[in-house]
């Protein structure tokens, strides 16, 4: 009915698929590692609420837009852009933000793929039995000892990668369809037993003051930047993950429903997250702000602690590791897509080719947490103040590049798409009408506001 068109690439098989495929390349580190760091490093409670607002006014308008152009387009994001701007009427300059949104993926890729290493390494942690009954100085001690060994870091960066490029060289549909089906309920069923173990023997009810109740004295320009751009990372936005994955989806999927179910579980999975590992912070009189590494160094205490615990923490960082994978590949997927659309190269080749840009870009952040840690380039600039190559790749990508898209994004599904599109994709419904008047009105300003004041152009 809607689109005319059909991807080159195939189709998911089902719209189960599609929102699972959906909600695996959510899912993911950022929700597991990267949520509870930044709400510790930005004050707690003032950075989640900043954070859930970013998520209902900008993250789900967005992600309806995105899937609303992958599936009208049914091409990889460049093309995707390019197809409809003419489609419309608008210019071709518009597959920029394509462009701008595929670059984006690959640079955090090479990052994401480091952290990913991280996951698979500590399953091999787990197995042997490392954690049993540590202490808090150890667990850092252990994580310090591989991140600060540059060999074994390339060494799991490496051998993530290749898992990554394996998966995406045979095809989204092939092998990624059933692994996604069942490690999600599987992650959950771990994450509430962390959460009753962090109830029962941690400092709860801190954890929950610290995580809910906001302190807006805390609240920085950078925090609420960070809380946007985590919106945008942990929900896969502004990165053209989503709008590949929707030139996948068939005609009839409920793009509003769809985008909500999305939302509410990676949300749900990372207030999941920060109830289990706070609670340990504070018991074990760990510092919330300690950066990349918490999660690494707090949740080995608490296997460490319990009965068969490291049965439960093989399983945990297997899980994380299976999240990070089937978020890695929908970081791939538009730039592979893009090479296999447009230079008609065979998709094998195609991920090969970008796997060994994306294994040697992955180069900087794992050299900047040992022989490079210390260099801080532009330590000149407020705004980069203090931050190694690691943060700095982060930082731009995920703070700068995300927002940047995704107000283009908005501004073009709002104001360039003209209304009959949008309204044949979504149907004509009231849920439409009050999307139409978001991504006109509130996300793009939203994004614009947040932007200048982390300028520090609009104080
Ligand atoms: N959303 C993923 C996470 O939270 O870990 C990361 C991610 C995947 C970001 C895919 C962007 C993307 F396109």
């Amino acid at each position: 009915m809607v689109s005319p068109r059909h991807s080159v690439h195939g189709q998911w098989s089902s719209r189960f698929i599609f929102i699972v495929a959906l909600i695996g390349s959510a899912v993911g580190l950022g929700n597991v590692w990267k949520f509870p760091y930044l709400a510790g490093e930005n004050g707690g409670g003032a950075f989640v609420l900043v954070y859930l607002l970013c998520t209902a006014f900008i993250g789900l308008p967005l992600m309806a837009a995105e899937i609303l152009i992958g599936r009208r387009a049914r091409r990889s994001p460049v093309l995707a852009m390019r197809t409809l701007a003419l489609e419309e009427g608008r210019s071709s300059l518009w597959a920029g933000v394509g462009w701008l949104a595929t670059l984006a993926a690959v640079l955090i890729l090479a990052a994401y793929s480091v952290v990913g290493g991280w996951a698979m390494a500590y399953v091999f942690r787990a197995a042997s039995g490392a954690f049993v009954g540590v202490d808090a100085y150890q667990a850092s001690q252990l994580f310090r000892q591989l991140t600060g060994d540059p060999e074994r870091l390339l060494a799991w960066h490496t051998l993530f990668l290749a898992v990554t490029v394996m998966v995406v060289g045979r095809g989204v549909r092939h092998g990624l369809e059933e692994a996604v089906r069942w490690f999600m309920p599987i992650l959950i069923g771990l994450l509430l037993l962390l959460v009753w173990y962090a109830w029962r023997y941690g400092a709860f009810d801190q954890a929950v003051d610290f995580l809910f109740r906001p302190n807006f004295a805390a609240l920085s320009g950078g925090a609420v930047l960070a809380a946007l751009g985590h919106a945008f990372f942990t929900l896969s936005l502004g990165m053209g993950a989503v709008m590949a994955y929707a030139a996948y989806a068939g005609d009839r999927v409920p793009v509003l429903q769809v985008s909500l179910m999305v939302v509410l579980a990676d949300t749900a999975v990372a207030l999941l997250a920060g109830l289990a590992t706070f609670p340990l912070v504070f018991s074990n009189g760990l510092a919330p702000a300690s950066g990349p590494g918490l999660v690494f160094e707090t949740l080995p205490l608490a296997f460490g602690a319990m009965a068969d615990g490291e049965v439960y923490a093989t399983l945990f960082f297997a899980m994380l590791m299976f999240a990070a994978w089937t978020s890695s590949i929908s970081l791939l997927e538009p730039a592979v897509a893009y090479l296999v659309e447009r230079w008609r190269i065979e998709r094998p080749l195609a991920t090969s080719y970008l796997g060994v840009a994306v294994w040697t870009l992955g180069l900087v952040p794992v050299f900047s947490f040992n022989i490079w840690a210390h260099v801080r380039p532009l330590d000149g600039w407020p705004l980069f103040q203090g931050r190694t190559l690691f943060d700095l790749m982060n930082f731009v990508s995920t703070n700068l590049m995300l927002p940047l898209v995704g107000l283009a994004v908005a501004v073009f599904a709002g104001w360039r798409l003209s209304p009959q599109t949008s309204r044949l994709e979504m149907g004509r419904t009231l849920g439409y009408r009050l999307w139409l008047g978001v991504i006109r009105f509130i996300t793009p300003v939203a994004v614009l506001i947040v932007l200048l004041n982390s300028a520090g152009i609009l104080q």
